[in-house]
């Protein structure tokens, strides 16, 4: 019989510019781990070394196991070891890391066998915890990996490898990040937009997805054009219209505000000078006084059971 089982989760970006919502990237920066295991003592207890909510109905991986041992009736107490790696609060798919792999331990560690559209389903509810309300992109690309494309009504969701030499740089400034910022950001975000920003939205993010059919680095990064989302979060975050100009000129393909920001994140292929764009977007940041980490990393697959 099991009785613990520990998964590792990718972080992910969202949206990918057009894509609010609806597409999401596994990329192999950071990896949360979960371990779950069975107890004899009824409920759900977190233990985590960071400074994150140790109450399950604060903590996105607690909300995630209580919703499934509802679900699925099952008898046990579950403890949470939460390892985590992705910086919270900063557009790398944090909460989304450890709700699908919380999700993905639950279904190995009472052999459930649940499809990927229900592991999916069932993350997301850990989502909620943080962002205030459920959305998909990043829990589907931690789930699955690779390049997702979220189908709603019913949530079926779509998996395209991405190309083998597709390659991003992430920078992260160091940037005191409100609390519940998901929620913040997603409150800026217009209720009504204009016909024309819809088009153009929808050529770029249909050129995305061929880019990513077609395993063109250059097509996704050149189509990472947001004429909604972009335009009214930046101004969250300072430096982003420098550091994006720098990351275009030292040669990335497309540049972009990471999920929810503040990272930022740059598109473009292995054969390219990625330091030269790493370097151009921490001198962006300088411009306005920011410092920053910057990761060079690739797609990444999915959630997986650690050995
Ligand atoms: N699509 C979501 C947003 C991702 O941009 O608000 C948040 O992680």
């Amino acid at each position: 019989m099991t009785l613990t089982i520990t998964v590792a989760a990718p972080s992910s970006t969202a949206n990918l510019g057009p894509g609010f919502d609806v597409f999401g990237l596994a990329v192999n920066a950071f990896y949360d781990e979960i371990t779950l295991t069975k107890t004899k003592t009824k409920g759900v207890i977190i233990v985590a070394e960071d400074d994150i909510p140790t109450n399950p109905d604060k903590n996105t991986a607690g909300l995630v196991v209580k919703n499934m041992i509802k679900k699925f009736k099952t008898k046990d107490g579950i403890e949470i070891k939460i390892k985590k790696n992705v910086p919270a609060g900063y557009g790398m798919g944090s909460s989304a890391a450890s709700a699908a792999a919380a999700a993905v331990a639950f279904d190995k560690l009472y052999k459930l066998k649940l499809d990927e559209n229900l592991l999916v389903e069932f993350a997301g509810t850990g989502e909620k915890a943080s962002a205030g309300s459920i959305h998909y992109d990043n829990v589907a690309a931690s789930v699955l990996g690779g390049f997702v494309i979220v189908k709603t009504d019913p949530l079926d969701i779509i998996k395209i490898d991405p190309p083998s030499n597709l390659r991003m740089v992430i920078a992260v400034p160091r940037l005191k990040v409100p609390k519940r910022k998901t929620k913040v950001s997603r409150s800026a975000i217009p209720k009504k937009i204009s016909l024309t920003s819809s088009t153009k939205n929808l050529s770029n993010a249909t050129a995305i997805v061929v880019g990513f059919m077609n395993k063109d680095p250059e097509l996704i990064g050149k189509s990472i054009k947001d004429m909604i989302v972009e335009p009214a979060r930046k101004h969250m975050i300072p430096g982003f219209s420098k550091v994006k100009e720098n990351a275009l000129k030292a040669g990335a393909y497309g540049v972009t505000i990471s999920g929810a920001g503040p990272s930022v994140i740059a598109f473009s292929k292995s054969s390219q000078d990625l330091k030269k764009i790493s370097q151009a977007m921490t001198k962006g940041f300088e411009s306005a006084k920011l410092e920053c980490q910057t990761i060079i990393c690739k797609p990444s697959i999915g959630a997986k059971i650690k050995t």
